[in-house]
């Protein structure tokens, strides 16, 4: 084994500053090596976890951003299934949130506003009139604390950030940490815990625009999703309350289709929450994507009662990614595990507040295969 830089050893893993290290035995691999610096000198490191498998996700200290993750194709070649950036610069220009873990509040809040306990909040509105992903400067747009978790049979990173009380308008010191894990049955997990000091909304969710060819657009993949219901959306995207029946519409993805199948009948494309059957609370199967040329699939399990399926309407081939790539409409496709949007305004819909004493808890996992 060679030796570059600085290495930490964890649990049997290698960690290692730059590159070439492996490690012995586990198969599972946790590199670090430096992705470039912020405007204001910030620098932002990119770890890699590796698994015996074949897979690798590179995940940067900004945003905690998923910006690479190769996954073997049927044949075994490898390709990378994540739409993103080669190097930082981009994603501090024009990022649509590729990749990123989104926060305080994942989607929209309406006007940006929200009363709790008869206190009325306004937050940064930064989509039209409405609040979008946590704001003007979200956990998208923030360097996260990284260290290499030690636990046995996989290869994990875990990400800690503090909003501040006030940070977008919200009240509350929020200290969240976010596990992003990958073992060697494939899976991919990424665990959520947040403590805060005053009520404030929470809804934290990951912002993969995944396109499992690796190539083209996402029209062709099959989509399963484990919903029997979704929240229609006025025209700027705000749930109108009511929670619809799929069936008979092109929101019935019970059994899978394809998702250009009937995106024409969906004005603007699918970018709606998916009321999961199980309600959230225990890991339960979310969605599964397959794309017929290279066999990939991946299976969402989750913790959460709903589901934004986005179909990478807004991508308008504007922005060149990876290897590039012109990202257009449907480039990708976004599965994001979370509570309903807008809650914080729906009394109708589970509660997103979370209090002093408690702690929020949430869980993920892509699980990916071949077929
Ligand atoms: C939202 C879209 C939004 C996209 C990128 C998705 O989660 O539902 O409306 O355009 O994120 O910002």
């Amino acid at each position: 084994m060679k030796s570059f830089g600085k290495i930490l050893l964890v649990c049997g893993f290698v960690i290692a500053a730059g590159a070439g290290i492996s490690s012995g035995g586990t198969g599972m691999d946790i590199k670090t090596q430096a992705f470039g610096r912020l405007p204001d000198g910030t620098a932002v490191e990119v770890y890699s976890l590796t698994n015996e498998k074949g897979l690798e996700a590179r995940i940067m200290t900004y945003g905690a951003t998923l910006v690479s993750l190769e996954v073997p194709d049927r044949m075994g070649k490898a390709g990378d299934i994540v739409l993103g950036y080669e190097s930082l610069d981009g994603y501090i220009k024009n990022s649509p949130y590729f990749g990123s873990i989104v926060g305080r509040y994942g989607n929209r809040i309406a006007k940006g506003k929200f009363i709790l306990d008869g206190v009325t909040y306004t937050l940064a509105a930064n989509n039209g009139e409405n609040h979008l992903h946590g704001g003007i400067k979200g956990f998208d747009k923030v360097v996260w604390n990284a260290e290499p978790v030690r636990e046995e049979g996989v290869a994990a990173i875990k990400f800690s950030y503090l909003s501040r009380d006030g940070e977008e308008g919200y009240p509350g010191n929020l200290a969240v940490v976010v596990i992003y894990s990958l073992s060697n049955d494939n899976e991919l997990k990424i665990s959520y815990e947040a403590r805060t000091d005053k009520a404030t909304p929470v809804n934290l969710t990951h912002h993969s625009y995944f396109n499992l060819a690796g190539e083209g657009d996402v029209l062709g993949h099959e989509l399963m999703i484990a919903s029997d219901a979704y929240t229609p959306v006025d025209s700027g995207l705000i749930p109108t309350g009511e929670i619809r029946p799929v069936m008979g519409t092109p929101f019935d993805f019970t059994s899978p289709h394809a998702i250009g199948e009937r995106i024409a009948k969906v004005e603007g494309g699918y970018d709606h929450n998916f009321v999961l059957r199980k309600g959230g609370g225990e890991l339960s199967r979310a969605a599964l994507a397959a794309e017929p040329k290279s066999g990939r699939t991946m299976e969402i399990t989750t913790t959460e009662p709903g589901l934004q399926f986005y179909s990478g309407n807004f991508l308008d081939g504007t922005i060149t990614g990876k290897g590039g790539r012109v990202y257009s409409k449907h480039a990708g496709f976004c599965l994001e595990t979370q509570h309903f949007p807008d809650s914080p305004n729906k009394p109708g819909f589970p509660s997103t507040i979370l209090r002093p004493g408690r702690v929020y808890k949430s869980l993920t996992v892509h699980k990916f295969s071949t077929r």
